[in-house]
């Protein structure tokens, strides 16, 4: 029998072609691993009425490791549209099946590492005062509130009279209070201590464990009182128990300043929800974008491990297929370093890292041409030939440790 089992949920569209990738890297680098496929996304919502099935959930709960592709996932009128015609009418909703996994498994710590691979043609370039230009080394790993905040789903648009009074007993709904019901939508940001703990705990060890120098809380406090209020609140309180590790705190919208000036500056952020998501996705863009983005999602039982691209429809029916599967096959490593394989997890950045330094095997993202079927005759490698060079470099037996590390 194998080591460990994994769920493997490719979703829709370009998940179905890196994911594949992804495993034959964990098959050539020696993974004892046996793989269990399980189905998410759009066409489960479209045959079952539901985007994330039961099997998928049982198979999560048994087997506890994750790594998901992408999902397709559309406005809730389209939505309804799409469904098979059998199940129209009969009350199904959609959610967004990513959501619901990580509120199902309270997978609330998002970690997304944000790296610069040396010579990545895609990395974050600045001017020099005196000419020329600089690439600074960017080493960020976000660590975003997974489950609360503005994405915990509790909003309405007309919202019941019930809500209604209640929001009447804050001074500040006033201005709104004759605003018809049709013309008002409501969305509540909800931080909880005990979760707001558990991320900012995480964030620290992080940092701790990895010899990251600062902590940086990013988040909103001057005007968000209560919410970003008690997220500063809580981080300031964990911080006494990591003492040789600063904390410092920047606004959600200075930090996106920050960022492009001197990324340099930072090491591991933390951040709710909302915010979260918006920084790691900004940082990305300074080390390579979707292609690069790698994420994971953990809870104290289980864990998913997911590219952070979706599944870019407009690319899935291509063959060869030309997206990058770098950030797939990234996530994958991140499992590996989950699951106590970062032996592994770090042969497979090195190998990464080499083929980005020899810059011979290049997706359309990294030539900056558009994608389509004819990138393939302008030079790019198709996602096939990446994950090629990937496991010659692995094959060659690349020292651990020459190249970046990233993941951590
Ligand atoms: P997307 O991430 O699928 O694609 C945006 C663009 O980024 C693509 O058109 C392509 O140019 C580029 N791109 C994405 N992945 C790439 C890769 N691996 N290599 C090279 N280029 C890559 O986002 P989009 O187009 O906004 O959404 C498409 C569908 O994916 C929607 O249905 C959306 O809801 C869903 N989605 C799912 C996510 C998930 O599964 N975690 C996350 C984001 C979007
Ligand atoms: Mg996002």
């Amino acid at each position: 029998m194998a080591k460990h089992t994994i769920v493997i949920m490719p979703g829709d569209g370009i998940g179905n072609q890196v994911l594949p990738e992804a495993i034959r890297v964990l098959r050539a680098i020696g993974f004892d691993a046996e793989y269990v496929h399980a189905d998410i996304g759009w066409e489960c919502w479209i045959k079952q009425g539901n985007a994330l099935p039961e099997r998928t959930i049982d198979l999560l709960r048994t087997h506890k490791v994750g790594l998901f592709g992408a999902i397709t996932s559309k406005p809730k009128k389209e939505a309804e549209l799409e469904l098979s015609p059998a199940l129209k009418g009969k009350g199904y909703q959609y959610f967004s099946p990513i959501v619901s996994m990580r509120q199902k498994f309270n997978l609330d710590i998002c970690l997304r590492p944000c790296l610069s691979f040396p010579r990545n043609p895609l990395n974050f370039i600045r001017k020099k005062p005196n000419g020329g230009f600089e690439e600074p080394k960017v080493d960020v790993v976000v660590f975003r509130q997974n489950t609360e905040g503005l994405y915990a789903g509790v909003e309405w648009s007309n919202p019941p009279q019930l809500v209604r009074d209640a929001l009447r007993s804050h001074s500040k709904f006033k201005p709104f209070e004759t605003v018809p019901g049709g013309d008002l939508a409501i969305s509540v940001r909800i931080i909880t201590r005990p979760a707001a703990r558990r991320i900012c705990e995480a964030a620290f060890q992080h940092a701790r464990q990895f010899g990251y120098k600062s902590v940086t809380i990013c988040e909103k406090p001057n005007v968000l009182r209560e919410t970003s209020g008690l997220m500063e609140e809580v981080a300031r309180e964990v911080q006494k128990k990591f003492s040789e590790i600063p904390l410092w705190s920047t606004n959600i919208d200075a930090q996106t300043m920050w960022l492009t000036k001197n990324p340099e500056d930072y090491g591991v952020i933390v951040a709710s929800n909302l915010f979260g998501d918006v920084i790691s996705d900004a940082f990305a863009g300074l080390v390579g974008g979707l292609g690069f983005a790698a994420s994971g999602n953990i809870g104290d039982e289980v864990a998913v491990f997911e590219p952070t691209h979706g599944s870019a429809p407009k690319y899935a029916e291509l063959d060869p297929p030309i997206v990058n599967p770098i950030a797939m096959i990234l996530s994958a490593a991140m499992m590996l370093d989950h699951i106590g394989e970062r032996d592994k997890a770090e042969k497979i950045r090195t190998a990464i890292a080499a083929v980005l330094a020899e810059g011979r095997v290049r997706t359309y993202d990294m030539m900056r041409i558009s994608g389509g079927a004819k990138s393939i005759a302008q030079g790019a490698a198709s996602a096939t030939e990446m994950t090629d060079a990937i496991l010659a470099q692995l094959g060659a037996g690349v020292e651990v440790g020459v190249g970046a590390r990233i993941g951590r």
